[in-house]
C-alpha cells in the first residue's frame, strides 16, 4: 500500500464493496458482487452487478462503480475493491479488464476479495497485460 491509502481507506473500502454486494440484484446467476474504489477527487464510488431477463445484458458491480465514478466527477481508480459472495477471490470479466484499465494509471491497485475478507492485490497491468488503447487500431497515412 503507498502512503497515501492508509488502513482507514482500506477499511472504509472494504466495508463499502461489502456494502454493494449486498445491494446486487442477481436473481438468475445468484452471484453477488459488490465493487467500491477510491478515484483521484477523493471519493469513494460503488456499484454492484444488476441483472435482467435477458442474460447478457445485465452489467457487472466493476461497470456500476466506474460509471458512478465518471458521473460523480472522478477519471482515475486509485484503489478498487471488488468482492463476491464465493470462497474463491473473484476475478473480473474480460470486459470489466478493459474497462477498469481506461481509467487507471500504473500506480492503481486493484484488490480481489473473497466472502472472507482475504484479498490479493494486482495492478491493471497484471489483470490486462498487453491491453488494448485507444487509436492503437488506426491505420496511420
Ligand atoms: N460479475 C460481476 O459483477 N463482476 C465480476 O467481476 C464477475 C462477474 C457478475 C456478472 C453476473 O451478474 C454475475 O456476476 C455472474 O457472472
Amino acid at each position: 500500500m503507498n502512503k497515501e491509502f492508509s488502513k482507514t481507506n482500506f477499511l472504509e473500502l472494504k466495508d463499502h464493496a461489502y456494502l454493494m454486494m449486498s445491494k446486487a440484484y442477481a436473481p438468475y446467476s445468484k452471484f453477488q458482487v459488490g465493487a467500491a474504489l477510491l478515484a483521484e477527487n477523493k471519493k469513494m464510488f460503488g456499484g454492484c452487478n444488476v441483472e435482467n431477463a435477458a442474460y447478457p445484458e445485465g452489467t457487472c458491480a466493476e461497470a456500476g462503480a466506474i460509471s458512478a465514478m465518471v458521473a460523480g466527477g472522478g477519471m482515475i481508480i486509485k484503489t478498487m475493491c471488488v468482492i463476491s459472495q464465493s470462497e474463491k477471490i473473484v476475478s473480473p470479466c474480460g470486459g470489466c479488464r478493459q474497462k477498469i484499465s481506461e481509467f487507471s494509471t500504473e500506480d492503481t491497485k486493484v484488490f480481489l476479495m473473497n466472502v472472507k475478507g482475504d484479498f490479493k492485490i494486482f495492478t491493471v497491468e497484471d489483470l490486462l497485460p498487453f491491453s488494448f488503447s485507444e487509436f492503437d487500431h488506426l491505420i496511420k497515412y
